[in-house]
């Protein structure tokens, strides 16, 4: 017969107390324990140490932000989350322990910005627990306007922004990354005009879901230089002289710009409703944050670049028609007779050509000659002029 006897489905009174100080115990531990790991687990030492070789990166530009006195959670945790809200994030973050511990995540982490691009992950709210940019008055660069309101009311988070504010990367390459010796920067810093010009654009198209204006009065103050340095180095651009840096720089960029957007056209359909439809960085043309190319590239051309197939072979009727255009490139100084510079580079295209011809005939005999002019040609003065 078993020690136990019940009373009313109860056990006996007088085991009753071990098993309650037992399973209290056990509870007051297990609580302790979850306590302690919640806290543990979102100190700065966890965080930064024992997530260690992941968040490198994140923590050496955390270090210098300026916000390197605020914990990790005001920002990583949502703004009012409850008790069992808090515990569930902290388990999912177990999944990525797992991925830690095995060497299986990819780094960088989060290499398209898109946490910032998150309303979920980054509502305003959690940027205004301590900001209140009705109350702060705000000091931009010189040169720079920014209205912060408009922005709120479009629901434009502040990390479509400020993505890196509290992971500011080495933008000038000089802090490299212990790991791998190389520039600590590995996201785009959307605080650059590229990045706005992912909405504001010069045309009536954005390339976003969301359209702003372009004009560079809207965001710089009257007297902002407007024309960037890489315009003023040698062979960029100049009036009968070497042009070939800004050709050079476009083609690069419109390479570069074209194929990243095509790689976004194809991840476009990833989007969730949280995310902000806005095209990464990388997919805006620099030349066209300032330029309307359809206006001032064609309209210093000209003409359609570069020239169409065939053109080498018939362009005399348009050159004639309007010299002029043709100058801009094929001119190499005032007064040249660009059609002369290349048709007979032995003269000098300054002078005419006819009392020239000869002498480079004397020189180098009429073969050359028949490469564009069939012998008929020279006969139509020669026979008649009786020279
Ligand atoms: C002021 C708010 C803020 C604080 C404080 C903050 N973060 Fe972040 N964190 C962000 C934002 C915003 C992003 C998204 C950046 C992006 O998408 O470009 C981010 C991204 C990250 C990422 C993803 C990788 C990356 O660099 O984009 C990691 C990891 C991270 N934070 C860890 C931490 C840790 C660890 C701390 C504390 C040591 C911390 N954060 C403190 C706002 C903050
Ligand atoms: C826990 C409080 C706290 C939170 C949350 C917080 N900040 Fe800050 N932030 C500060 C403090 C403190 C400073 C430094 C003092 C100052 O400049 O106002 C600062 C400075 C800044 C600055 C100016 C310095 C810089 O990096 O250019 C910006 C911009 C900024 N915060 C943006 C943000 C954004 C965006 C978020 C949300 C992702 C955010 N903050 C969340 C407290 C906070
Ligand atoms: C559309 C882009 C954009 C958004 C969205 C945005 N900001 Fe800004 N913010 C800027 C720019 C640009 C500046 C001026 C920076 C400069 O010129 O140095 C600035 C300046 C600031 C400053 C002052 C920094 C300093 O050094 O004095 C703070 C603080 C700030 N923003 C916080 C926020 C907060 C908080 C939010 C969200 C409520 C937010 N911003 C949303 C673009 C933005
Ligand atoms: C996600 C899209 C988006 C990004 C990125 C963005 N803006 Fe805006 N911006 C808007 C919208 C939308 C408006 C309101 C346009 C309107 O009034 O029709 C606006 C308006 C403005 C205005 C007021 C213009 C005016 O004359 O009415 C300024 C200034 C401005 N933005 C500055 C910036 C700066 C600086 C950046 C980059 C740091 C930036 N914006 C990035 C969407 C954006
Ligand atoms: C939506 C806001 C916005 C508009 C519109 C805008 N800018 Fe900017 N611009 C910025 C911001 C923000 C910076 C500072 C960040 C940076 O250096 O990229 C900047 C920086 C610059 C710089 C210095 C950086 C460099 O590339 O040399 C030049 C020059 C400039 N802008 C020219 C222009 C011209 C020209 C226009 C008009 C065609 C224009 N901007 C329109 C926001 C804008
Ligand atoms: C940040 C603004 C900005 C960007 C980006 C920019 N430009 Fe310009 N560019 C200007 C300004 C301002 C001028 C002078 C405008 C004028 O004279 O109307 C100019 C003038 C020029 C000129 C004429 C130079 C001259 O002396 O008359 C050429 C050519 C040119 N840009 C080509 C380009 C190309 C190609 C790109 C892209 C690789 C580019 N620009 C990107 C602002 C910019
Ligand atoms: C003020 C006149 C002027 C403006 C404005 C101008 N270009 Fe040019 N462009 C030239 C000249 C001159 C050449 C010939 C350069 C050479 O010698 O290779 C040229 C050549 C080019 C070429 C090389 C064509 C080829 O097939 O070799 C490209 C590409 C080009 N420009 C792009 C642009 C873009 C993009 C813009 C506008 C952002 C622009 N240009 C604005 C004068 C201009
Ligand atoms: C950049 C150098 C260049 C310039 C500038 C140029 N041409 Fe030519 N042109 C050529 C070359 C090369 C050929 C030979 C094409 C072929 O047949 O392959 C040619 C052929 C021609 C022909 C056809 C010759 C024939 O009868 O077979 C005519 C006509 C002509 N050019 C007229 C002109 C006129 C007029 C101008 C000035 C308005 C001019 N070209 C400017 C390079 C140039
Ligand atoms: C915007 C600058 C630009 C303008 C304007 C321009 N060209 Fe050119 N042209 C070039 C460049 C750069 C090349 C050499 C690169 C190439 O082969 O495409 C070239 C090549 C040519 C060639 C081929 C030469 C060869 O050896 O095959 C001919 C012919 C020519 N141009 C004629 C003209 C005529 C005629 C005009 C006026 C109607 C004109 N171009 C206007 C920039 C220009
Ligand atoms: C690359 C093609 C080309 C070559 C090579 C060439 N020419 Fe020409 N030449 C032309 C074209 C095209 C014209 C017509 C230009 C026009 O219609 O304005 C021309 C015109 C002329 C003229 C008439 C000029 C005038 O003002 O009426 C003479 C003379 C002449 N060429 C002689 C020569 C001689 C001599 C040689 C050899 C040393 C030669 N050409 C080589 C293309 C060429
Ligand atoms: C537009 C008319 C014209 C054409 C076309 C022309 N020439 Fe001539 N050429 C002249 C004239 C005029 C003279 C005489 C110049 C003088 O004596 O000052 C001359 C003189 C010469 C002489 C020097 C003759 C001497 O006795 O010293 C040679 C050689 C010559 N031409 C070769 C050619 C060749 C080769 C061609 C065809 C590729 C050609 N010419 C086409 C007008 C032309």
């Amino acid at each position: 017969m078993p020690k136990v006897r019940l009373i009313g489905g109860f056990k006996d009174p007088l085991t009753r107390p071990r098993y309650i100080i037992w399973t209290g115990a056990v509870v007051l531990l297990l609580a302790a324990f979850v306590v302690t790991a919640l806290g543990v687990t979102s100190t700065y030492w966890f965080c930064a140490e024992v997530c260690h070789k992941v968040q490198d990166d994140s923590i050496i530009a955390y270090d210098r932000s300026a916000h390197s006195e605020v914990s990790c959670m005001a920002c990583h945790v949502p703004v009012g989350i409850t008790p069992i809200g808090f515990v569930l994030k902290k388990a999912e973050a177990l999944g990525e322990l797992y991925l830690t511990a095995t060497n299986k995540f990819h780094l960088p982490l989060n290499p398209d910005s898109h946490l910032a691009l998150s309303r979920k992950y980054f509502p305003e709210k959690q940027c205004n627990q301590c900001h209140n940019l009705e109350l702060r008055p705000v000091t931009p660069s010189p040169g720079i306007i920014i209205d912060h309101a408009v922005h709120s009311e479009n629901d434009i988070q502040c990390t479509a922004c400020h993505n890196r504010t509290a992971h500011v990367e080495d933008f000038d390459l000089t802090l490299t990354d212990p790991n791998t010796g190389e520039p600590n920067q590995k996201h785009d810093d959307f605080m650059l005009m590229t990045a706005c010009f992912r909405c504001h654009t010069l045309t009536e198209d954005s390339p976003s879901g969301i359209w702003a204006p372009g004009a560079c009065e809207a965001c710089h103050t009257p007297g902002f230089e407007l024309m960037p340095d890489n315009h003023r180095v040698e062979g960029f651009y100049e009036l009968f002289g070497e042009s070939s840096g800004h050709a050079e720089m476009a083609r690069e960029e419109y390479e570069r710009a074209g194929e990243a957007f095509t790689e976004w056209q194809a991840h476009v359909g990833d989007l969730t409703d949280y995310d902000l439809p806005v095209v990464p960085v990388a997919a805006v043309n620099y030349c066209s944050t300032c330029h309307v190319e359809r206006e001032f590239c064609d309209g210093c051309h000209g003409i359609e670049m570069p020239h169409p197939a065939g053109f080498a072979e018939a362009h005399g009727d348009d050159g004639r028609a309007r010299p002029e255009v043709c100058e801009t490139c094929h001119a190499t100084a005032e007064g040249v007779d660009f059609c002369n510079a290349c048709h007979h580079p032995q003269g000098d295209p300054t002078r005419d050509w006819i009392p020239q011809h000869m002498g480079a005939v004397r020189e180098s005999g009429a073969q050359a000659c028949f490469d564009c002019h069939a012998p008929t040609y020279c006969a139509e003065c020669h026979v008649r002029g009786g020279s």
